[in-house]
């Protein structure tokens, strides 16, 4: 099915060891936020569930069956939105584990949405410092606002502080237009790969 006739594949990933986490809550809003912009199909991996999976591979042939599906599913996102908790002011191990197996250029041009929480302020940089670079490597379309969330913005692991809410609207507002032309951009290449003629449109 070409991308114009099919919900958006958005798959979310939670770079979390951890369940409640805050992690897999922010993660969770940014994609119900998407949705309420665009028809969407959305997909969580959360890492303490899959993290399991992964452990003890070296290569991703040594992979079980249950992480190369959802390799696949990053692969073939047309939209990601990943999070991590900040672990010793970085991603965690397992959020970059699971990254390293995905292909080095499955990612070219995708939209990705850039988040992260932590337990100080002053760690609020990973996004420009740490997930940025990494996307860059992909060459993804990290998008232009990340979305930084503090412990004390969630009560019981949901988000309660109405500024970090508005701070992910900012985002989705600034992703939209570039998420839309990645989607025609997208459309016109499995168009142009399935033999139609577009150079007259
Ligand atoms: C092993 C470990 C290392 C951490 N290192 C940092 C850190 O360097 N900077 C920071 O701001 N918070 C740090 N934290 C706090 C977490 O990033 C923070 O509590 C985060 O919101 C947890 O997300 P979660 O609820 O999804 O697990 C660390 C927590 C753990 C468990």
């Amino acid at each position: 099915m070409s991308t114009a006739s099919r919900p958006l594949r958005v798959v979310a990933v939670s770079g979390s060891l951890t369940a409640p986490s805050r992690t897999t809550a922010l993660v969770e809003a940014i994609t119900e936020a998407f949705g309420r912009a665009l028809p969407i199909e959305p997909h969580l991996i959360a890492l303490n569930e899959l993290g399991p999976h992964l452990a003890g591979a070296l290569t991703r042939k040594q992979l079980p069956p249950e992480a190369e599906e959802e390799l696949q599913r990053i692969e073939a996102a047309d939209l990601l939105v990943v999070a991590t908790p900040v672990y010793r002011a970085s991603f965690t191990g397992l959020f970059k584990y699971l990254f390293d197996f995905v292909d080095q250029y499955a990612l070219v041009d995708t939209p990705v949405l850039l988040a992260a929480t932590g337990g100080s302020e002053r760690h609020a940089l990973i996004i420009e410092h740490q997930l940025r670079p990494l996307f860059g490597f992909f060459q993804s379309l990290a998008l232009p606002v990340g979305v930084y969330a503090h412990d004390s913005d969630f009560t019981d692991y949901k988000i309660s502080n109405e500024q970090l809410t508005e701070r992910i609207e900012k985002a989705i507002e600034r992703a939209l237009p570039l998420v839309r032309s990645s989607l025609v951009e997208k459309e016109t290449v499995e168009r142009t790969l399935a033999g139609e003629d577009v150079s007259a449109e």
